[in-house]
Order: structure tokens, then sequence, then C-alpha cells
């Protein structure tokens, strides 16, 4: 299972990308609240420059001509970028019309600020563009219907919300395991993501239950590192080298 961070900090996407186990990044407008940025195409393409992965960005609109407009310009950003819609009638929509376009692949990276520094090259970012098409995660989906739907229309992910499922008084991971069985199941190449995770036992339940990704808090993920028995054995191993020398030296 591949780890993604969920946020829209650019600080936590550093920290996190210094180490080396994070593939992508989901954003959502919440996040870009949580921030305090609303430029919305820089703050992408920086992300898309650090983590040279899968990068969710969410469209503001409710109807599927607008989401559309939206995804295509968004699309634009990078080839990394990954349209983010919600599992409504009007989503599932633009996420089948969406799955069925091409990126303007002349105008990818439009505008980046990082063209120059970045991993990926403009003859390369326009291969992509051109072989990727347009990506999309749909969101906020809340049952294995909803999935499944998802799926159908030809969403690259789909993003069940696990801890939001939790808090309603639902089993969030229950309908993980649902999605991921009945793609199985049909032999559906669209990627599970467990989303809205909330705790590190998340992380496991959604890797044991064969998520193909969990997006992170990097609170979250710091807690999944950090074990007391680590930290006392690291403490013993430092005490006992420490008199190891002392004696060496006496
Ligand atoms: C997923 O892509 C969403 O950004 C996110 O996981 C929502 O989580 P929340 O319930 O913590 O807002």
């Amino acid at each position: 299972m591949r780890i993604f961070l969920d946020t829209a900090n650019i600080e936590e996407i550093r920290q996190a990308a210094k180490l080396g186990i994070i593939s992508g990044v989901t954003t959502n407008p919440s996040l870009m609240m949580r921030a305090g940025r609303s430029d919305y195409r820089e703050v992408a393409q920086e992300i898309c420059y650090l983590v040279q992965g899968p990068v969710s960005a969410e469209v503001t609109a409710l109807e599927a001509e607008e989401m559309i407009r939206q995804a295509q310009e968004i699309a634009q950003w990078s080839p990394h970028v990954v349209i983010k819609i919600p599992v409504t009638a009007e989503g599932l929509r633009a996420i089948r019309i969406l799955s069925e376009s091409d990126v303007d692949a002349g105008s990818i990276c439009l505008g980046c600020a990082w063209l120059g520094q970045c991993d990926m090259d403009p003859a390369v970012a326009h291969d992509l563009a051109l072989t990727w098409g347009i990506r999309t995660n749909a969101t906020l989906v809340f049952s294995a219907n909803q999935g499944l739907l998802a799926a159908r229309a030809g969403a690259t992910f789909v993003s069940p919300f696990v801890g939001r499922l939790d808090d309603a008084g639902n089993d969030g991971m229950e309908v993980v395991a649902d999605i991921v069985q009945i793609f199985a199941t049909y032999d559906l190449a669209t990627q599970v993501i467990a989303a809205s995770i909330r705790h590190p036992m998340h992380i496991t339940e959604a890797a044991r239950l064969g998520a193909h990704i969990a997006t992170v808090p990097y609170d979250v993920l710091m807690k999944a590192i950090r074990h007391p028995l680590t930290d006392v054995g690291i403490e013993r191993f430092m005490a006992d080298w420490e008199e190891v020398k002392r004696k060496a030296e006496t």
C-alpha cells in the first residue's frame, strides 16, 4: 500500500518528502483554507515539484459542465495533477467525460515556477500528459455503491472517507473492504485511496484490507512512525555504548 499525505501545507509536505515514504498528496478546499492559501495552482505545482507523484486538486463546481471546464484547466498545471470530483450524478457525468478526454499537452505545466528546477523536463511532462490523459479521484465516497459507480464512470482513484463514516457511527473500514473486494471481483483498474484517516490503526487496517493507498494527515504519519519502545530501546543502546567507550578508555 502506498502512502499519500493529506494536506495542502507545503512545510509538512517538504518534511514528509525528505523521509522518502510519500508517493503522492491529496488536497481539498478545506485543507487549502487550513494552510491559509488561496493560490491553488501555485500550491499544487509546488507540491508536484516536491513529490513527483499524483497530487489531487479538487474542483469547486456542482454542475458537470463547470467541473469539466475547471478540470481541463487544472489538468494543465502538471501531468502529476489528479482531478478530485465529488460523487454526485453530475460528478459521475463529469468523470465519465474526463476519462475519455485529452489534456491540452501543449500547455502542460502552465505558469509553473519550478520549471527548470523540476526533476521532470518539459518534453517528458508533455509525453506523460498525453499518455495519462485526465486522471480523476472520486471523492466524498461513503458507500460501496458510490465507489462502484465511480469506477464504472472511469475514475482513476476512489476515496472512501473512513474517519467521517466512523464519526457518524458507521464502520468506515467496512466500506473500504467492500470496495476493494468488488474491484477485485470485477477486475476494475480503479485504485482505492483510504481517506479521512484519523489514527495509525486506520493505516494498518487499510493495508490489511488491500487498499492501494492511504492518504494520511501529517500528524498521523508522525504518530505512525513513533513507538515508545523504540525510544526506550534507543536510549538504552546509547547509554550502553557510552559505557562500552568509558570502559575502553580506562
Ligand atoms: C481525502 O482526499 C480528503 O482530503 C480527506 O481525507 C478528508 O479527510 P477529513 O475527514 O479529515 O476532512
